[in-house]
């Protein structure tokens, strides 16, 4: 099956399972939060985003994600509010978080560092050392432009590895294709399990174009590059902007639609 007919179908699949009377751009879940121990949990994290994913939102802080969340890599980069829901500790304003890794611990959906838990509240949250919490997604807002990061395992000519920096909006990217500036012949890229990577072994030579399919709305949409993203000798380790952002909104279902900003 072809990509695009691929994304055909899981868009469609997806709007049938959206009546647009609870589509919503902000749901609220309801779970608990912990922290990590140690501090240096997550300065690696499963994304590998190391500290190029902080810098959202005017300062965020990073977090991990249960499985749900993390959805095989999917889930990196998103951006999240949380808030604790016993008024008498906790802000109304909560905290916003980048998802930057996963955890296996069953019983929170966030694991956080100690400041961005301690962020939540008072210092008595500390005590229980898990809290109950409503969390919704937002908008990752950044000063840079989607960027694009060529990993150490590409192997120049035609192995391409890329990874996304600073993904705005409130969608996932789920297609991307590649190919020589002024030239229609477009390379899919595959995203690997279990990581927000993308690689191809087809990649033509000379400077590249890209394309992305992102969820937004209620379908899926194109958004295109239209300047060469990667010059022709791109490098191992280098970030280059693509010169857009995303800002669209893929809608959830949920109801009651929650559209208060928290402050
Ligand atoms: C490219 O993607 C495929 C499919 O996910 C994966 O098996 C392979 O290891 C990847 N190659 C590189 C160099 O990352
Ligand atoms: C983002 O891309 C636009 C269009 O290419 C460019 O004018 C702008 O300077 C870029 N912004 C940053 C922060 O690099």
């Amino acid at each position: 099956m072809s990509f695009s007919v691929f994304f055909f179908f899981y868009f469609l699949i997806s709007f049938l399972a959206l009546p647009s009377t609870s589509a919503c751009d902000r749901c609220v879940h309801k779970s608990k939060v912990s922290y990590f121990s140690s501090s240096s949990a997550l300065s690696a994290g499963a994304c590998g985003y190391g500290s190029m994913a902080i810098g959202f939102n005017g300062g965020g802080y990073e977090a991990a994600g249960n499985p749900a969340l993390y959805r095989d890599g999917l889930g990196c980069g998103g951006c999240f509010q949380i808030r604790c829901t016993n008024r008498k500790i906790c802000s109304s304003k909560g905290v916003k978080v980048v998802l930057t890794d996963t955890h296996q611990s069953s019983r929170s959906a966030f694991l956080l560092s100690r400041p961005a838990f301690l962020a939540l509240g008072k210092q008595e949250i500390m005590k229980s050392g898990i809290v109950d919490v409503e969390y919704k997604r937002i908008s990752c807002e950044y000063k840079n432009n989607l960027s694009v990061r060529v990993e150490e395992s590409s192997q120049k000519p035609n192995n391409l590895v890329i990874k996304f920096l600073y993904q705005g909006g409130q969608t996932d990217i789920v297609a991307v294709d590649v190919a020589q500036v002024g030239s229609s012949d477009w390379r899919y890229m595959t995203r690997d399990h279990g990581r927000p990577v993308w690689n191809s072994s087809r990649v033509p030579p000379g400077a590249l174009q890209m394309r992305l399919v992102v969820t937004g709305g209620y379908d899926g949409k194109w958004i295109w590059a239209d300047k060469d993203v990667l010059p022709a000798d791109w490098k191992l380790g280098s970030v280059y902007d693509s010169g857009l952002q995303i800002t669209d909104i893929a809608q959830e279902a949920c109801s009651p639609c929650d559209t208060d900003n928290w402050n």
